[in-house]
């Protein structure tokens, strides 16, 4: 079939929105029409050829939402009409990561999907017989997309997929930092670095875990408020003495929860170091630019504070982001803060323009 898609030709160059060829779902695989999608620092980060593992051509675009149009051979866990929402971070439930409840780091098809292929080694996608490779596994920024039936959560209809497809990425990853990889106890102390998408979501994830004070730090005054919103006790604006004052703020101990959520190697620091000794445990969510090293003094973990990372929030996507949309359907998790713009797709690279000058979290692709 015919769709129109937003087309990373180069790199450093504005995406380019074309019509490509998209072939039928193979064994496993669904075609999926995209209803919406958000932009993201990631789509943006391979956009400008930073990433070193980035290729071009491609489609980008991986937090999407959408309605199961087509079935391939075998796929018996979806049917057609089904919403869902699309996941970089598969779930088989076959492979031994999937089988532990330790990780949520699947291994069933991440290297295809690393190169840009579905996992039979070839891509759906391509223009005048010349394949083109997935973004992601995801390739959201189109009309329509096909993806491997492990990589798609089936959600509650009722949701609106503009909202919906924002558990994708970073909200998720946000709330499961503080749900899944650091657990937060009821009545603990909590401090958030960085208020985007995923501190927001770590803010949330702390509230509904019963943390009695959320302190979050930004440099933003307007994401301090957004955090506000979600639960934060306390905000304050970062800067070198962020981890003193927290201390202030914690009668000299520090915190029972560090997050990290900026991808700055200080920032991260400042966040093992803000974790009380004894039993702190700081969890980094930040991608940090490559090469970058994280400095900690091994006195800080001799006297009990643990550093934890977290991808995707540890979040098993199939079964743990339909119960986010359910807590967000139930009024647990206020999803609509976060959608600042909706655009068009021929709009997406204004979405980049927006994101780079921090206007609002996230705008959302809508596709009619
Ligand atoms: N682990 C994962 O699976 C995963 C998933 C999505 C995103 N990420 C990463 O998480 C990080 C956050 O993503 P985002 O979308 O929320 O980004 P974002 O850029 O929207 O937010 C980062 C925030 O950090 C703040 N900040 C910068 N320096 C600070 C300082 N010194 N003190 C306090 N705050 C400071 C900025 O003001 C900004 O609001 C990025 O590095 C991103 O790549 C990781
Ligand atoms: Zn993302
Ligand atoms: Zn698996």
């Amino acid at each position: 079939m015919k769709i129109r898609a937003a087309v990373l030709e180069e790199f450093g160059a504005p995406l380019v929105v074309r019509e490509l060829d998209l072939a039928e779902p193979g064994p496993g695989e669904v075609l999926v029409r995209v209803v919406a999608c958000g932009v993201c620092h990631t789509d943006l980060y391979t956009a400008s050829g930073a990433d070193p593992s980035g290729y071009a051509p491609t489609v980008l675009g991986h937090e999407g939402g959408g309605v199961v149009e087509a079935l391939g051979e075998g796929v018996s866990d979806l049917a057609l009409g089904d919403h869902v929402v699309t996941l970089f971070s598969p779930q088989c439930r076959e492979c031994i990561h999937c089988l532990s409840d330790r990780t949520n780091l699947c291994l069933a098809i991440r290297e295809q999907q690393g190169k840009g292929f579905l996992p039979d080694g070839t891509a759906r996608l391509s223009r005048g017989g010349e394949p083109i490779r997935h973004f992601m596994g995801t390739s959201t920024f189109a009309e329509y997309t096909v993806m491997p039936s492990i990589a798609l959560a089936k959600i509650n209809p009722e949701a609106p997929l503009e909202a919906a497809c924002l558990f994708a990425c970073g909200l998720s990853t946000g709330l499961g930092a503080a749900i899944n990889t650091a657990k937060v106890e009821a009545g603990s102390t909590c401090v958030v670095f960085g208020a985007g998408m995923v501190g927001l979501g770590a803010v949330a994830g702390c509230r509904l875990q019963g943390a009695e004070r959320i302190v979050c730090a930004d440099l933003s005054q307007d994401r301090l408020e957004l955090a506000r919103g979600q639960g934060a006790t306390d905000v304050m604006v970062g800067d070198e003495h962020s981890v003193e004052r927290i201390l202030e703020l914690t009668d000299g101990f520090g915190a029972d929860y560090t997050f990290e959520a900026t991808g700055s190697v200080a920032v991260m620091r400042q966040a093992v170091e803000s974790a009380r000794m004894g039993w702190g445990l700081c969890t980094v969510t930040g991608v940090a630019g490559k090469g970058e090293m994280l400095n900690v003094v091994p006195r800080f973990l001799i006297t009990g504070r643990r550093v934890a990372g977290s991808s995707f929030g540890g979040v098993k996507g199939r079964d743990q982001v339909p119960q986010f949309v359910e807590r967000y359907l139930a009024g647990e998790i206020d999803v609509e803060a976060f959608l600042s713009h909706r655009i068009t797709l021929d709009q997406v690279n204004e979405g980049f323009e927006l994101m780079e000058r921090q206007d609002g979290i996230r705008s959302v692709i809508g596709f009619s």
